[in-house]
């Protein structure tokens, strides 16, 4: 069996190649959207600095109608994912000032911010660079793994469809990449986040439902999380950012 990190190189090296080819002739001449799947693998939704970065439409106003009308797409674009962007960065600011003052009580609220701009973020800009002007159907690896995790492309769509039309409230329909299945899964999102941020790999994490320290601790959970910093295996956590970041690379 080849190890996961091999599997997922074979699948970034093919999916690069068919994007080279797909977006060229798809999109025509270079922009900061496709640059950015082609160059990073991955949407790179940051400046040198850490800052989020609002990236010019991958086509023109009107290039979705009448599907999506122009005055929409610019509102759309304009001033939700912008103003996602927008609060993103705000959002980062107040937790650093908040870190840099050792005033720790605001950084719940903040967090619950960033998670709610920053999947904006990453999500609109999947979003557009997953719709064209024309109808596509996929193929190749994309078709395979599609009949594999659901049965067939019609049956994908029934899903993601009802998925989509049965979100309580706002939010968003999705397909996705399951890595530690291997495996494509739909998922239903109620606004655009529940506190993550998608695409987010984890590295450390800290069970905090009470069956995790009930028994000991009782209702100190704050004792337990200070407790478990104590038995933390950073090597592990080194192990996973360094497998991490190999996807992007
Ligand atoms: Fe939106």
């Amino acid at each position: 069996m080849q190890p996961l990190y091999t599997t997922i190189m074979d699948r970034k090296n093919f999916l690069k190649s068919g994007l080279l080819a797909g977006t060229t002739a798809l999109m025509g001449s270079a922009n900061a959207f496709e640059q950015n799947i082609v160059s990073n693998n991955i949407d790179k939704l940051v400046d040198a600095n850490g800052n989020y970065i609002h990236q010019p439409l991958p086509y023109s106003e009107t290039f979705l109608e009448p599907y999506m009308d122009a005055e929409t797409l610019h509102l759309h674009y304009t001033f939700h994912h912008g103003g996602a962007v927008k609060g993103a960065n705000k959002d980062l600011a107040m937790i650093k000032k908040a870190l840099d003052d050792n005033n720790l009580e605001t950084v719940d609220y903040w967090t619950k911010k960033l998670a709610f701009h920053a999947s904006s973020h990453i999500l609109h800009s999947i979003f557009w660079t997953n719709l064209t002007n024309k109808q596509t159907r996929p193929t190749d690896d994309l078709l395979k793994r599609i009949d594999k995790s659901f049965g067939s492309y019609d049956r994908l769509l029934a899903l993601i469809g009802e998925t989509s039309k049965n979100v309580d409230g706002n939010g968003w329909g999705i397909l996705a990449y399951q890595p530690y299945g291997d495996s494509l899964t739909v998922l239903q999102c109620e606004n655009h986040e529940k506190l993550t941020q998608w695409g987010c790999i984890p590295l450390l994490v800290i069970d905090v439902w009470e069956h995790s320290y009930y028994l000991k601790y009782k209702n100190k959970r704050a004792d337990f999380v200070d407790a478990m910093f104590k038995i933390i295996n950073w090597d592990n956590v080194a192990q996973r950012l360094s497998d991490a970041t190999k996807l992007t690379s």
